[in-house]
């Protein structure tokens, strides 16, 4: 009998869940929605975009000439889009690294494997080692002579639609089961754009300049410590130590919404414009809204909707509000990290505390404009 509540109970919370992800509801941008700028190519695009988690610009947007080009030649390159969910805990990360498996790598390696060619993609985030993903997004593009149907085909769809479900068929019989991929379509056709200079150029779709939002979530238990986190979701939930009253937690999370600078809130922000040979980079972002979400029984989620985060910034976000709801760290000094002005130059070495661990943290979802139900 009890069992039977508890399943109700459960399965009531479950579809609470599901319904307030699947209506991403813009009330949460109630009161910073003039900060929700909407995709508009033909205004006002902005191509120097850099609101990405990638900072060493390893995705730099090769536009341009070469697509105008290859599209008046005779095999043209269609560009597709394709989600990816994947449990972060047997990765080193999104991005393809000189050794260790990485996402991009897997995805890559089946690709070219699929049409015997070297197949790069561009995924919309770069998420850390363990870090997990929901609604990841990616682009690659293929050659029009390869999009080519065999066997069964569903009649009802065009040969393009046909294509996708067999080489999303093909692709996640390849992967390991800790990768999937879904929704594999072709992208939106190019757009004409017109530049600041006045200039009018074909973009083609891509993740990154064309994603308006993301959804990180990180999901944390605040329980007594000798039942701290149920062992089937020690790769996904973090046990915060100490004595953490939500309440003040949730005020501490409300600081970071809206633009601020957050670069003591960014790893390797130094050593990559070093590298880079860059002398100044803008470390100004955007968070939509910065909720603390009761799951009962202890355990919270944390979301953050955001326009682009700066490398570990979301993991330091957490990290750092943690601390300060601890009395570990002073609030005064969070805040003056966050209005800083240009010349004060606190950057991550001011800021004291770790970044939450990756395991925790989830990209649920990346928004593009058209998405809607079919992406
Ligand atoms: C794959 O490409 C190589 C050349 O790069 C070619 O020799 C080989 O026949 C191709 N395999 C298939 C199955 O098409």
């Amino acid at each position: 009998m009890y069992m039977a509540i508890f399943f109700i109970v459960q399965s009531l919370i479950l579809v609470k869940h599901v319904s307030s992800f699947s209506t991403p509801s813009l009330s949460n941008f109630q009161g910073t929605i003039n900060y929700y700028r909407r995709f508009s190519p033909s205004a006002h695009y902005v191509s120097d975009g850099d609101d990405t988690e990638i900072d060493t610009n390893d995705y730099s947007y090769e536009i341009n000439d070469e697509d105008i080009e290859s599209s008046m030649e005779q095999n043209e390159k269609i560009r597709f889009r394709a989600r990816a969910a994947y449990d972060g805990s047997g990765f080193r990360g999104w991005q393809v690294q000189a050794k260790g498996r990485t996402c991009q790598g897997e995805l890559e390696n089946v690709l070219s494997t699929r049409f015997n060619r070297t197949v790069k993609i561009v995924g919309a985030g770069r998420t850390d080692a363990s870090v997990h993903a929901r609604g990841q997004a990616f682009h690659f593009d293929v050659y029009c002579n390869e999009i080519v149907t065999k066997g069964n085909i569903d009649e009802s769809l065009s040969n393009t639609q046909n294509f996708c479900k067999q080489l999303q068929k093909s692709l996640n019989s390849m992967l390991k089961d800790d990768i999937r991929i879904y929704n594999v379509m072709e992208c939106p056709p190019p757009v004409e754009v017109t530049h600041q200079d006045g200039s009018v150029r074909t973009h083609k779709w891509h993740v990154i300049y064309n994603s308006e939002k993301k959804l990180y979530v990180y999901r944390i238990s605040l329980r007594p410590k000798a039942v701290a986190v149920d062992p089937l979701e020690r790769y996904r939930r973090v046990h915060m130590d100490g004595d953490i009253d939500p309440h003040n937690l949730q005020r501490i999370l409300r600081h970071y919404e809206g633009t601020h600078d957050f670069r003591a809130f960014s790893g390797a922000i130094e050593a990559n414009m070093k590298k880079d040979g860059v002398e100044h980079k803008d470390t100004v972002r955007t968070v939509y809204s910065c909720d603390l979400i009761d799951e009962g029984e202890g355990n919270y989620r944390i979301e953050i909707y955001l326009k682009g985060a700066l490398y570990k910034m979301v993991r330091n976000m957490v990290g750092t509000a943690i601390d300060v709801a601890k009395g570990r760290f002073d609030e005064e000094k969070m805040l003056v990290m966050l209005h800083q002005k240009k010349e004060e130059q606190l950057v991550r070495k001011d800021n004291k505390c770790k970044p939450a661990p990756g395991e925790g943290l989830t990209l649920e979802k990346v928004y593009f404009e058209d998405d809607g139900f079919l992406f």
